[in-house]
């Protein structure tokens, strides 16, 4: 039903209760964006007003899966395999050649590397992580390797998990590397099953305290173009739950247009040969 009187007040209550839960701001043009989504949703619904609408929302029972409906709505998930790939090589050329050094001169059995894709959506950077570490012969150095991507959108992880990937998706893998690791079916392109057996996808918020919660001891998390999605105070609250997941001497890789400046002082910037990465200091707690 087409909506009459639109309200922005009204519009912007939606607004202010998906900040409260997701951190996600929607300011400038992603206002827009928003807007356009929630009345199309709502003309699209049962509802007939935006405050039936919002009632709905926050307190019918089904309001929670209307919630999950709407991250999957109103996130952007774009993303592609080796996506600024200067910090890929530098993760698989100078940070894990160390790290595996050290984890094999330390005297624990455990001898594991501990990799986190947040907010991977279609799990597109976690994959390109696990393929690096293969084509790099990581993978037989004496140290396991766990990788996970989370996502807040259920959509996305439900893809990752299937592991299917479109063209536009594979546009910036080397056709050597697509040939090797990628079945063409139909329009789509299957990974392989080593590789996807390699990443372990769930659903996390990263504004959630309690959901960041479930991925502790990280020795390596990439957190790219997500960020810019959040104002200033929610980039303090992911930055924190971040922080409190890696292990003292960890790195934080963000997408090369995200900056903790102005947000956090509780991570060093390191340079990379040309690749900047945040690491947690060591004996943090
Ligand atoms: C633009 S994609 C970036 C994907 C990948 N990191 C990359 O750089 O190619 C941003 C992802 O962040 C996810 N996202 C947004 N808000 C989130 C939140 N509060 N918690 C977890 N993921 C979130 C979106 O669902 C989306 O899949």
């Amino acid at each position: 039903m087409k909506l009459t009187n639109v309200s922005e007040n009204e519009l912007m209550l939606i607004r202010t209760y998906l900040y409260e839960q997701t951190g996600l701001a929607f300011v400038g043009s992603q206002w827009h964006f928003f807007k356009k989504r929630i009345i199309k949703r709502i003309e699209e619904s049962k509802f007939s007003s935006i405050r039936e609408y919002i009632s709905f929302l926050k307190f019918d029972p089904r309001g929670k899966q209307e919630l999950k409906d709407l991250y999957n709505l109103l996130t952007v998930n774009e993303t592609y395999f080796f996506r600024e790939k200067p910090q890929l090589e530098a993760l698989v050329n100078i940070v894990l050649p160390e790290m595996i050094e050290t984890k094999l001169s330390e005297k624990t059995n455990m001898k594991s590397i501990r990799i986190w894709s947040a907010a991977s959506s279609n799990g597109s950077e976690p994959y390109s992580i696990a393929i690096l570490l293969k084509e790099k012969g990581l993978l037989n150095k004496g140290v396991t390797f766990n990788i996970y991507g989370t996502d807040i959108n259920t959509d996305v992880i439900n893809s990752a998990r299937a592991g299917f990937f479109s063209e536009p998706d594979l546009r910036n893998t080397p056709p050597e590397l697509k040939e090797k690791y990628f079945t063409k079916k139909g329009n789509f392109y299957e990974i392989n099953e080593e590789i996807k057996k390699m990443v372990s996808f769930s659903i996390v918020n990263l504004f959630s305290k309690t959901q960041t919660a479930t991925l502790k001891n990280m020795d390596i998390i990439f957190c790219r173009n997500v960020l810019i999605y959040f104002d200033i105070e929610s980039k303090k609250i992911v930055a924190k739950n971040l922080y409190d997941n890696l292990v003292p001497n960890g790195y934080l890789f963000l997408g090369m247009s995200d900056t903790l400046f102005k947000v956090t002082n509780l991570f060093l910037l390191k340079p990379l040969k040309g690749v900047m990465v945040y690491r947690k200091p060591g004996g943090g707690k």
